[in-house]
C-alpha cells in the first residue's frame, strides 16, 4: 500500500454572525505519520478534522490527500466520530461482522471477513466482550468498538475524533501504539485529543487556540519550549494568548500519483455492489429488529390489536342484500384503507430517525441510500402483507365482509397492500425528515388527520370545497378507499340492495366507486415511488449537510 500525505492550506470556516471556527489553518501530515490535533474545548478540533477528512467543505482553502481532493467514498478512508455511533442491539461480533461485509472489497472470502473481525477485536482488546450486546458495553469498550469498525479495512487515511477519551491511561497508550503500528504499515493518521500523553506519542502536533487559530505546528518535543511552559496542561492556558503560526508549510506539495494500473485510486479494491449491499442491509435490519424484543412485539402486536377493534366495531351482515347497511359498508371500506395505511405509517416512522447518526457515519464511506431504503422496505413489507391478509381474513370470517370470489378478495388485498406500501414509504420519508425520534411521534397525528378528513369517506369528494377536493388527490387514503369500494362493487350493492338509503348515498358519493380499482392502484404505486424518492433525497441532503 502506497502511503499518502494530507495537506491543508489556508483553511477558513465561518459560522453565521461572522464567528470564525477555523482561522486560516495550514498544516501537513506526511505519508504514514500520526498527527495529533489538540486545543481547548470548542477551539475547532472536530471541525478541523472534518474539513481535513473532506467530509465538511471549508469556506476557503484547500485540502489534498496524496495531492488530490479528498474522496472519502472512493475507499481506503476511515472516519471515527466523537460520539460512538454503532448499533446497540447487536452483539459486538455481529456488529463488526456486518461492518466488515459492508466495507471489505467485493469477493472477500467469508473466512477473511471472519479473520478481519477477529483481528480488529484482538487489536482493540475486545475479544473478551465479543458476544456482548453493544448497548451493555462500558463507555470505553464502546469507544473502542467504534474504532474497530474503521480498522476492519486497514484504510490509507484514518481520522479519529477523540479516540482516547473515556479510555483508561493504559488502554489509551495501547490504542496510540496500535495507531502507530498502523501508520508504520502505511496509514496516515490524524486524531484529536484532550489527553496530554497522546501529544507526546505523535509524530507532529497541531495546536488550536479558541477561534480556530493554529498556534503551534511541529514535533511534540518542541511544544513546551514554544509556549514556554513546563507541562502540556499549562500549554493550554498559554495557547489562548499565543500568536498564530505562519502559513508556510515545509516540503513541496505531493504530486498526484499518475493513474496507472498499479497506483492511486485504481489500487483501491472495489466495494460491494448495490444488490449485495441491499441484501446485507436487509439481513442486518432483520437481525436488529428480531433482537429488539419490544419493537418486534409492537410490530406484530399493533395490527392484531387494531384488527380486534375493527372486528368488535362492526355488526355482521351489513353487506348482505337483505340486511344491507350502506353507510356501514362505506365505513368498513374506509377503515380497511385506514388500517392498512396506519400499519404502514407506524412501521416506517421509527425506522430511520432512530439510526440517522449511523446512516450518516456509514454514508461517509460505503453506504448507498437506495439499497438502505429498499432494505427497510424489504423487511417491513412482508409483515405488512401478512397484517393486511389477516385483517381481510378476520373481517370475512366474522362476516363483516361479503361472501365473494377470489377475484374480489384479490382486488381488496392488492389495494390494502399498496395502501400499506405507500404509507410505509410516507413513514420512511417522515422518519428521514424529522430531527429526532420524539418528533416522529408528533408526526403520526399530523400525517393521519388529513388522510382521514380528505379521504372522501366522511365528506364525499363531490361534496368537498374546491380546495378540499384538490387536497384529496394527494391523499393515499382516498385512492385506497375508492379502490376498495370499487373492489366490493359498493355502487351496485347500494343501487340494488334492500336499503332505501342506498340510492341517496350513491348520489352523494357520485362517481367515487365508478372507476376500476386499477386506477387507485396506479395512484398508490405512484405515491410509493414518489415518497421513497423523496426519502432518498432528504437523506442525501442530510448526509451532505454536515458530517455530524
Ligand atoms: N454546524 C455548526 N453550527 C453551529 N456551531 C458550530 C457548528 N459546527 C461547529 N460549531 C461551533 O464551532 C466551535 C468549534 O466546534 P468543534 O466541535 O470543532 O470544537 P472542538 O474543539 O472539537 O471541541 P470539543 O473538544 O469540545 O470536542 C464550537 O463553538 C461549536 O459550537
Ligand atoms: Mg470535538
Amino acid at each position: 500500500m502506497t502511503a499518502i500525505g494530507i495537506r491543508a492550506r489556508n483553511l477558513r470556516l465561518r459560522l453565521a454572525g461572522d464567528r470564525d471556527v477555523l482561522h486560516d489553518v495550514s498544516l501537513a501530515a506526511p505519508p504514514g505519520s500520526v498527527l495529533v490535533i489538540a486545543g481547548a474545548s470548542g477551539a475547532g478540533k472536530t471541525t478541523l478534522l472534518e474539513v481535513l477528512a473532506g467530509v465538511r467543505p471549508p469556506d476557503e482553502g484547500t485540502v489534498t490527500h496524496g495531492g488530490r481532493p479528498p474522496a472519502p467514498r472512493a475507499g481506503g478512508f476511515g472516519y471515527v466520530p466523537q460520539d460512538d455511533i454503532v448499533h446497540r442491539d447487536l452483539p459486538l461480533s455481529r456488529t463488526l461482522r456486518y461492518a466488515a461485509e459492508l466495507r471489505l472489497p467485493a469477493g472477500t472470502p467469508a473466512e477473511d471477513v471472519g479473520a478481519a473481525v477477529r483481528r480488529a477485536l484482538a487489536d482493540l482488546g475486545l475479544t473478551g466482550v465479543a458476544d456482548q450486546r453493544v448497548g451493555v458495553l462500558s463507555g470505553g469498550e464502546r469507544k473502542r468498538a467504534s474504532i474497530a469498525v474503521e480498522l476492519l479495512t486497514r484504510p490509507r487515511v484514518l481520522f479519529l475524533d477523540e479516540p482516547t477519551s473515556g479510555l483508561d491511561p493504559a488502554a489509551g497508550a495501547a490504542l496510540l501504539g496500535l495507531l502507530r503500528a498502523l501508520a508504520n504499515q502505511g496509514t496516515t493518521i490524524i486524531l484529536t485529543t484532550h489527553t496530554p500523553a497522546d501529544l507526546l506519542r505523535a509524530d507532529s502536533v497541531a495546536f488550536l487556540a479558541p477561534g480556530g487559530r493554529l498556534v503551534y505546528r511541529g514535533a511534540p518535543e518542541g511544544l513546551l519550549k514554544h509556549f514556554g511552559t513546563d507541562s502540556v496542561e499549562e500549554a493550554y492556558g498559554a495557547a489562548a494568548e499565543a500568536p498564530s503560526v505562519s502559513n508556510e508549510i515545509e516540503g513541496p506539495d505531493e504530486q498526484p500519483i499518475a493513474e496507472t494500473a498499479s497506483s492511486s485510486t485504481s489500487e483501491l479494491p472495489k466495494p460491494i455492489g448495490p444488490l449485495r449491499q441491499w441484501w446485507l442491509l436487509t439481513r442486518r435490519s432483520a437481525e436488529i429488529l428480531a433482537r429488539n424484543r419490544l419493537s418486534a412485539a409492537v410490530l406484530v402486536g399493533s395490527p392484531i390489536v387494531i384488527i380486534a377493534m375493527f372486528a368488535m366495531l362492526f355488526r355482521p351482515g351489513v353487506f348482505d342484500p337483505g340486511s344491507l347497511d350502506p353507510a356501514s359498508t362505506a365505513m368498513i371500506c374506509f377503515w380497511i384503507a385506514f388500517g392498512a395505511f396506519f400499519f404502514g405509517l407506524t412501521y416506517g416512522l421509527l425506522q430511520i430517525c432512530t439510526e440517522l447518526p449511523i446512516v450518516r457515519r456509514e454514508r461517509l464511506t460505503v453506504l448507498r441510500l437506495g439499497p438502505y431504503l429498499l432494505a427497510k422496505t424489504a423487511i417491513l413489507l412482508p409483515v405488512l402483507v401478512a397484517a393486511d391478509a389477516l385483517l381481510l381474513a378476520v373481517l370475512r370470517l366474522l362476516n363483516r365482509l361479503p361472501a365473494a370470489g377470489w377475484g374480489v378478495y384479490g382486488s381488496l388485498f392488492g389495494t390494502a397492500v399498496l395502501a400499506s406500501a405507500a404509507a410505509l414509504a410516507l413513514g420512511l420519508l417522515a422518519s428521514a425528515a424529522v430531527a429526532e425520534p420524539g418528533q416522529a411521534t408528533l408526526m403520526l397525528p399530523l400525517l393521519c388527520f388529513p388522510q382521514v378528513l380528505f379521504s372522501g369517506a366522511f365528506v364525499p369528494v363531490p361534496r368537498m370545497s374546491g380546495l378540499g377536493s384538490g387536497l384529496s388527490w394527494a391523499m393515499t387514503n382516498r385512492w385506497a378507499f375508492e379502490a376498495l369500494g370499487s373492489g366490493v362493487r359498493l355502487d351496485e350493492r347500494w343501487a340494488h340492495g334492500a336499503s332505501p338509503m342506498g340510492p341517496p348515498l350513491l348520489t352523494s358519493y357520485g362517481d367515487t366507486f365508478a372507476h376500476s380499482a386499477g386506477r387507485g392502484w396506479l395512484w398508490l404505486g405512484g405515491f410509493t415511488v414518489l415518497f421513497l424518492a423523496a426519502a432518498w433525497a432528504v437523506l442525501a441532503h442530510k448526509c451532505r449537510r454536515a458530517a455530524r
